[in-house]
């Protein structure tokens, strides 16, 4: 008797969970769950704050930090990172870089292409 009770349950709680996981099964774009940013804005602030000095102007990455163009990483996760770094880049907490700069400087790096895969000299 318990174990039809829990195979019912537990059967309704995957529905419920499957349910649930519907919308976030389309495929949404990083910008989507982003607030609102505008790309000059954060072009400024990509320099002023002094994003680029690792990161590059466009945010192409170098030899001291990753690309962030191109990359399609969630607003959240971006933020996160930003706030408490685990490794090498600096922390930039609030007052440096209050939540709207950031999604100024989000947006600007979304508006960015891709590099180019490979270097056109070389293809000469
Ligand atoms: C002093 C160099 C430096 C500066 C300045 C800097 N970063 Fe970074 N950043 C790094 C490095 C190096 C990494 C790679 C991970 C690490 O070592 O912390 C990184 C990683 C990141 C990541 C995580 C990328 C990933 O793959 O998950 C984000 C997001 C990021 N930086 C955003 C920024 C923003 C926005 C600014 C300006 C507010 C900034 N960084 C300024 C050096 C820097």
């Amino acid at each position: 008797m318990t174990k039809i009770f829990l195979g019912i349950a537990t059967a309704a709680l995957m529905t419920a969970a499957l349910g649930a996981q519907e919308p976030a099964q389309k495929p949404a774009p990083a910008a989507a769950a982003a607030p609102a940013g505008n790309i000059e804005t954060g072009k400024k602030l990509w320099v002023s704050v002094g994003c680029w000095q690792c990161h590059g102007y466009e945010g192409q990455g170098g030899a001291a930090g990753p690309r962030l163009s191109a990359r399609n990483l969630p607003f959240a996760g971006f933020s996160a990172y930003v706030r408490r770094p685990t490794n090498q880049m600096p922390p930039y907490t609030e007052k440096v870089v209050p939540n709207a700069d950031l999604a100024h400087i989000f947006a600007y790096l979304q508006s960015r292409p891709a590099p180019p895969q490979t270097v056109p000299a070389l293809l000469k």
